[in-house]
């Protein structure tokens, strides 16, 4: 079968025996765009194959922020990332994708079109539910109650993995980043997550089953490469650290030894601005700009520009 990256409109031969399923993603090799494909099965669906106009100037690099433990800082991580990658002169865009809305509220939105808008209404891309923030560019995609149908409507339906990845497509020449905050559990949203993103994040306190917790979403991440997306890496980040605690220091350490290469040097330490932080609905670093996990987040968006390089602009 022939298959077409739609951003460098290369063209592939695809052994038929290769591919499991009537759809699939495929990874161009020529330019590194990840794309859903479609094993066409008759003449006339190979007509619908028309990806003329497509083409992007660049691409978003893609960041799950998950772990199937609450508390563990995902939506701070996520927020506050964001805005530290917005502040280095990145464009970024946080999609809310928990059905609790907290990154929403941490940036005083209490109502807006959420992802469950964007289904309902068929709406091909994000685009019209995406609104700017306060901190310049930062932009979002509201969670809203709406969401809860989502996952009760599509959770196990024919390809629901893809359904946040097909609606991104269009969008991801406009950012230079897209973290999406996950909720607690295995999910519609957290698999849509892990299959549209090139990275995770994994956001660990060091508290006594933390490990398990880790070993427990890089087992799905696992399934997720089988599956979905064969090419998502993740990357673990510790939160909460407490310099002061030895129980802190013991935990951070074994992480450490577990995982070497798989951990981001910077931590975030605990520091009750984040939280004063996100009663004001700001960001931490633009709460207070000297606080200690407001530069440890600036910290981190260097570690992540890093390595997690934006794709190159073709
Ligand atoms: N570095 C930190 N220092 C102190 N409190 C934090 C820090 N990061 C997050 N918190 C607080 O911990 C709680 C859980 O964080 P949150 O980001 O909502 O976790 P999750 O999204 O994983 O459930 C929130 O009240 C948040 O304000
Ligand atoms: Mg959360």
């Amino acid at each position: 079968m022939i298959v077409v990256c739609q951003h460098c409109e290369t063209r592939y031969s695809v052994a038929d025996e290769k591919v499991k399923g009537n759809r699939f993603l495929a990874r161009c090799t020529r330019c590194g765009n990840i794309f859903s494909a479609y094993r066409p099965v008759s003449v006339q669906q190979i007509e619908f194959l028309d990806f003329a106009g497509a083409k992007a100037a660049k691409r978003a690099n893609i960041i799950a922020v998950s772990n199937q433990k609450g508390g563990v800082a995902k939506t701070s991580t996520t927020l506050n990332l964001g805005a530290a990658l917005a502040a280095t002169g990145h464009k970024v865009l946080l999609v809310d994708f928990d059905i609790q809305a907290n990154l929403s509220l941490s940036l005083g939105v209490r109502e807006g079109r959420s992802f469950y808008d964007v289904v309902q209404d068929r709406e091909p891309s994000l685009d019209a539910s995406v609104r700017p923030t306060r901190v310049p560019r930062l932009a979002l995609l509201p969670s809203n109650k709406g969401m809860i149908l989502l996952n009760k409507k599509y959770f196990h339906a024919e390809n629901f993995e893809y359904m946040l990845i097909d609606r991104l497509q269009s969008i991801t020449d406009q950012y230079d980043h897209i973290l999406i905050d996950t909720p607690p559990s295995v999910d519609l949203f957290t698999l849509n997550a892990l299959t549209a993103a090139g990275h995770v994040i994994i956001p660990c306190q060091c508290d006594f089953l933390s490990t398990h917790g880790v070993d427990q979403i890089l087992r799905l991440i696992k399934m997720i490469r089988g599956k979905t997306n064969p090419w998502i890496q993740a990357q673990v980040l510790i939160t909460m650290f407490d310099d002061a605690s030895d129980a802190s220091n013991m935990i951070s350490q074994k992480i450490q030894g577990m995982y070497p290469t798989q951990t981001f040097v910077g931590r975030i330490p605990y520091d009750n601005k984040v939280k004063e932080a996100q009663i004001m609905g700001k960001p931490v670093m633009h709460y207070d700009p000297d606080s200690k996990a407001g530069q440890a987040y600036t910290q981190l968006a260097q570690e992540v520009r890093k390595r997690m390089p934006l794709a190159a602009v073709i």
